[in-house]
């Protein structure tokens, strides 16, 4: 009894600390758009031919345009604008919206959210998982700064 109890102490010891990302093995992997190959992220292109501009990303000063039945309209910054960000497991988003606009609830599977006003009023909320199912929503203004946890159905 005593060696499943140590057992099981060590499982939940050792599930909790591999929940994280891992540590990266090089300075970085800026991601080849144009490799063919599968791997667990973007393959990295020969780290002697980065530059200043796979790092770089301009235009999130411009306002998206709201004008579609949303009323609202993101502008990522992801691999897919930042070749560098790949394999670091962040990623960053402008999103405009017009009075009355919406962001549908949905999930970030392994991606926690922290979100921050810029200008005018939003409300916030997300649900926990089960069995509770709970609202947790708030109305956010100007400054104020609200997170999402990883996983859970959020707007
Ligand atoms: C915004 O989108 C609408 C609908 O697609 C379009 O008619 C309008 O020209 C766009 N406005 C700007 C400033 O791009
Ligand atoms: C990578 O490719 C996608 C689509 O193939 C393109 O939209 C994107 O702009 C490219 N990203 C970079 C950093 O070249």
């Amino acid at each position: 009894m005593k060696l499943l109890v140590l057992t099981v102490f060590l499982y939940l010891i050792a599930s909790h600390i591999s929940a994280s990302d891992p540590s990266p093995l090089q300075d970085f992997c800026v991601a080849d758009n144009y490799s063919k190959v599968f791997v667990n992220g973007k393959v990295c292109k020969d780290p002697k031919l980065a530059t200043a501009n796979d790092f770089f990303f301009a235009g999130l000063d411009k306002p998206g345009n709201t004008s579609n039945p949303l009323g609202s309209k993101v502008n990522p910054v992801n691999v897919m604008q930042i070749s560098k960000l790949n394999t670091l497991g962040i990623s960053l988003a402008r999103i405009d919206f017009a009075p009355g606009g919406k962001n549908p609830p949905h999930t970030h599977p392994r991606g926690t959210e922290i979100i921050t006003v810029l200008e005018g009023t939003l409300y916030v909320g997300f649900v926990t998982s089960n069995p509770e199912n709970r609202l947790i929503s708030k109305t956010l203004n100007k400054g104020d700064v609200f997170v999402f946890p990883e996983g859970l159905i959020h707007f």
